[in-house]
């Protein structure tokens, strides 16, 4: 027979969970997300709906993310055993610089809306970690700020062209001044997509204050507070302003870019040149032949042509076709540390993150974007070692197969 007895008080204390002192109350409240889905909800608790709805929505009925998203649900792996996986490194060299891990951040626009603070906090925090950072023609912090502000971290530009040509120009030459080693050319926006939540939503820019966003402030008054006690919401690199973020791209942007842009921009822009948006294997040649440095197959996570195709499922033919005259990349629908090792193993040199970052972003800004990369890396080195491998080099096609 078991004897009982009570419990003494400084057994039980222990036993009792208590913060880290050393976190804030939104540290601990994103230690306990264990996943980018449950930043993803916290995101969604912490900012206006018409804001989470712009980040996470896609162009009308959203099948293009919602299939890149299944094509990840597919991925099988056939793990290795009986291997020594005790030290692992998960880098990749991107464009002729090693990155501490399989991942950069992608462009994306409007950024402080997500988080005041925006694009700075996103970039320090890929600055601490090793990666890139991509800012967008419709950021929210200039060029030179953005540089001023994270030094350390290497920075790419992405580029949409304006109808003129002039301010693009201009806007390429402050890039390449203020030290952006890579530019990104997207070429999957020749128009804006249709973006349903949007329109419903009535998110115009600027946001306009209507009696529902009024009714929303109550609801969300540390993200009002925060907007409107700091700089005003706008674009750095943009005057233009009046409707939806689609309406915008077809009004400033030029729908006409073709191949004899590439030759213009190898003549003002001396560094690295990436092509965002390629979404076949005849493009990816095209690229190949126009001799830009990579490809970056990419549908914008789905905000652009609704029921498109998905990278992932093109990737390893791109790859076999053109991976020999240029690097391959892959953005769109990636949520999982999974999701990265199988495409590395499809192939790519390395994936883009959009969502996922701003997930962090709006759950607790720079904190936020730092937990998301803590989830990524740990949970990459673990795939790694279960799977039997400890670099990325040694990933290929053996190790994955889409169901
Ligand atoms: C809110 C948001 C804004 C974006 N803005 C841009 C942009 O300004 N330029 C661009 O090339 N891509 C933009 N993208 C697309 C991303 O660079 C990337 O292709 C996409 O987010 C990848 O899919 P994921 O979000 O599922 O990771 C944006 C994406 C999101 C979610």
């Amino acid at each position: 027979m078991t004897e009982r007895r009570l419990p003494r008080p400084s057994e039980i204390l222990p036993l009792i969970g208590r913060r880290d002192p050393s976190l804030s109350r939104l540290q601990a409240r994103l230690e306990r997300c264990a996943s980018i889905g449950d930043v993803r909800a916290m995101a969604r608790r912490r900012v206006p709906r018409s804001v989470f709805d712009y980040t996470d929505g896609a162009a009308g009925s959203e099948q293009t993310l919602s299939r890149s998203r299944k094509a990840y649900a597919r991925v099988e792996f056939t793990p290795r055993v009986l291997r020594n996986v005790a030290d692992v490194d998960p880098s990749v060299v991107m464009l002729g610089e090693r990155s501490a891990l399989p991942f950069a951040f992608g462009p994306t626009g409007f950024t402080r809306m997500m988080h005041y603070r925006g694009e700075p906090a996103v970039s320090a925090v890929a600055g601490e970690a090793g990666i890139p950072f991509a800012l967008s023609t419709l950021g929210t912090t200039s060029v030179e700020d953005l540089a001023a502000a994270t030094p350390g971290t290497r920075r790419w530009f992405q580029l949409y062209v304006s109808r003129d040509h002039v301010s693009a120009e201009a806007l390429v030459q402050r890039a390449e001044q203020s030290g952006y080693d890579t530019l990104i050319l997207t070429v999957d926006t020749a128009v804006g997509g249709i973006r349903l939540r949007d329109i419903r939503n009535g998110l115009t820019i600027p946001p306009q204050l209507s009696v529902s966003t009024l009714a929303q402030m109550a609801l969300y008054p540390r993200w009002w507070g925060n907007l409107l006690t700091t700089r005003p919401l706008e674009f750095a690199s943009l005057t233009s302003t009046g409707g939806t973020v689609g309406d915008l791209l077809t009004k400033v942007f030029d729908p006409g870019i073709g191949p004899d842009d590439i030759s213009w921009l190898r003549g003002i822009w001396p560094g690295r040149l990436m092509l965002k948006g390629v979404q076949s294997v005849e493009d990816a040649v095209l690229a190949a032949e126009l001799g830009v440095d990579a490809v970056i197959l990419s549908n914008h996570g789905g905000r652009q042509i609704d029921k498109g195709n998905v990278p992932l499922e093109i990737l390893p033919t791109v790859v076999d076709e053109v991976g020999d005259r240029l690097e391959v990349y892959i953005d769109g629908g990636i949520t999982s540390s999974q999701d990265i090792v199988a495409a590395l193993a499809l192939g790519t040199t390395d994936t883009l993150i959009g969502r996922a970052y701003l997930y962090g972003l709006m759950a607790g800004g720079e904190d936020g974007v730092r937990r998301v990369v803590s989830i990524l890396d740990k949970e990459i080195r673990t795939t790694m070692q279960l799977l039997g491998v400890t670099s990325v080099s040694d990933l290929d096609r053996s190790y994955v197969r889409l169901r």
